[in-house]
């Protein structure tokens, strides 16, 4: 249809308007504080932040906890190699994960370092009531031990190198040692309940699957060790043995939210984000010990937390998954390049529209970066803001008009209402980041197909067509407002610095400060002021010339 818009089609039936006070807690897995952070660990933390960041934009009461797991072995391991106790060490690596996030102006509510005295002491606490319980116990732990390495090895393991060390080819011995156990197999029957009543609960379906199978087989767990030269918690009563660095970490989620005025947060239902590395301890041992604690005097408040979400890798190009230990992943210099050279906001709209937050990796490539930093960001928002401003500044002198009365229907505006009315009411607690920034995008290129359509650069030439032309503008920059409200949790600064240009400030100074917002209010229709001044200025996201080889 030459003469109309391209008008997108909204998606597909509304979800029912959210319970006014709802609290929202997201958490990401607290990183071994073992080295200096990749873009891996700053991929999760990033997605949480844009959730959260949303939740804020939506007026809800919302809490996001990251952080670093510092009990490892290999945190002690490095710490020995540096000449440094661990803590030392560990204090050294949590800056620099501070650093990095607090750079990316990631805005979590806390950071969680599992030495600080807070999170031992509700551990050691969790622990005492447990072993109180029943749910931890002491008991025996055999198996095939490596000596030169201080390690056991799985039975198939062992057995598929013939008993023998796979380091340094002496033969293993079985090894008994003394161990404290979480009475997981006492949990199966009502963690498979629990997966079946909240179909939700371990995302996405694949995943679920995995959970579902595995819990149906499991043994009770070892939750303590011996040796690690007390690094570590105590297990309570038993100075000789060590929480076991994974549970210990676990609880994190608890802890740093296990105060009275943030209590809440826990009961309203956590949203852990994680890769699937370390599904089967977030939806298979993480609950069970939940509701072991549950059964626990005094902590009848302990509910199983909302969802488990657990997405994909990023992968290098050769499609081996990235990490530090693999040399191939970004370290905090080249994260720094990135950013320099595009921009903050434009490294997290990738990596929150383009990560694998499906059950498919994702491919981390420069040349996939710069076409999306063009195609979204450049050439589409960027280029829309600058164009309707230029021409307000060029016919107008800046000032915006009045909105055209509506006896000329419109369906740009109609469009928008609609799409922005889902998107800010459809409960997103969890990982719908996709769907929002499309949303906002479909938006902005219905503006541009608007403004093809009618052509106001060619209407302006006759005085007589200036009111319509004046019409066709404002609309164009309401519905650019609105597109840039539904954006600004992927790239607020730039987003904020829009709303500066066109008399909206106040919405920035209002989410200052992990401040709520009123998204269903700011994407209403019609709320751009007749003669508010609309300041022209550089382009928002400059396009980006690949340079010549
Ligand atoms: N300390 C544990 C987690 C304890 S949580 C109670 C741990 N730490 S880790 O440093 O290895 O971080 C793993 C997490 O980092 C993944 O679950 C994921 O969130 C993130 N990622 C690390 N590499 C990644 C990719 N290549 N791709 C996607 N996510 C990545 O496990």
């Amino acid at each position: 249809h030459p003469h109309h818009p391209t008008i997108p089609h909204p998606p597909p039936a509304p979800a029912p308007p959210p319970k006014p006070s709802e609290s929202f807690y997201f958490t990401t897995p607290i990183y071994y504080g073992k080295d200096t952070p990749d873009l891996g660990h700053v991929y999760t933390t990033t997605v949480a932040d844009v959730l959260a960041r949303y939740h804020r934009l939506k007026g809800d009461d919302t809490f996001f906890l990251t952080g670093v797991d510092e009990h490892a072995a290999k945190v002690s391991d490095k710490a020995a190699e540096h000449g440094l106790t661990p803590q030392q060490w560990a204090d050294q690596n949590a800056a620099a994960f501070r650093e990095t996030f607090d750079k990316l102006d990631l805005q979590y509510d806390d950071f969680v370092r599992t030495s600080s005295d807070h999170h031992k002491t509700k551990v050691t606490q969790y622990v005492t009531a447990l072993l109180a319980s029943g749910d931890v116990y002491p008991g025996e732990y055999e198996g095939w031990y490596d000596a030169g390495q201080e390690e056991y090895i799985p039975e198939n393991k062992a057995k598929a190198n013939d008993y023998k060390s796979e380091v340094n080819g002496k033969p293993l011995v079985k090894k008994a040692e003394k161990n404290y156990f979480f009475k997981l197999s006492a949990y199966r029957d009502q963690l498979l309940a629990h997966y079946d009543a909240h179909y939700d609960f371990v995302q996405p379906d694949a995943r679920r699957n995995e959970i579902v199978n595995r819990i149906k087989e499991a043994n009770d767990v070892p939750i303590s060790r011996t040796g690690s030269g007390g690094w570590g918690i105590p297990v309570p009563g038993d100075e000789e043995q060590t929480i076991y660095v994974w549970i210990d970490a676990l609880f994190n989620y608890l802890t740093y939210v296990d105060t009275d005025d943030r209590r809440h947060y826990w009961q309203s239902g956590a949203t852990h984000l994680i890769a699937k590395d370390i599904l089967w301890f977030h939806a298979g041992i993480w609950p069970a010990i939940l509701l072991a604690l549950q059964k626990c005097e005094g902590y009848g408040w302990v509910n199983l937390p909302k969802q488990v979400y657990a997405h994909s890798y990023w992968v290098s190009e050769s499609g081996e998954k990235m990490s530090k230990s693999l040399g191939n992943f970004l370290d905090p210099a080249a994260i720094d390049n990135y950013v320099e050279e595009f921009g903050l906001d434009a490294l997290r709209y990738f990596l929150a529209t383009r990560g694998p937050l499906s059950t498919t990796d994702s491919t981390f490539s420069p040349d996939l970066f710069i076409e999306v930093y063009n195609s979204d960001l450049a050439n589409t928002f960027g280029n829309s803001a600058s164009r309707v401003s230029n021409m307000i500044g060029k016919y107008f002198d800046g000032l915006a008009g009045k909105t055209p009365d509506s006896s000329r229907p419109q369906r740009l505006p109609e469009m928008v209402s609609e799409f922005a009315k889902i998107v800010s009411r459809q409960n997103l607690p969890h990982v719908a980041l996709e769907s929002i920034s499309r949303a906002a995008l479909q938006v902005v290129q219905s503006v541009d197909g608007y403004i093809e359509e009618t052509a106001p650069f060619k209407l302006a030439k006759n005085p007589e067509k200036l009111d319509e032309v004046a019409g066709i503008l404002t609309v164009s920059q309401e519905a650019l407002r609105i597109a840039s409200v539904l954006l600004w949790p992927f790239i607020p600064h730039k987003v904020e610095h829009f709303w500066r240009r066109i008399g909206c400030g106040h919405y920035a100074e209002q989410l200052a400060d992990r401040g709520r917002g009123k998204l269903g209010k700011w994407v209403e229709w019609g709320q751009l002021e007749p003669g508010t001044p609309i300041e022209k200025g550089d382009p928002l996201f400059p396009r980006y010339q690949v340079p010549k080889k």
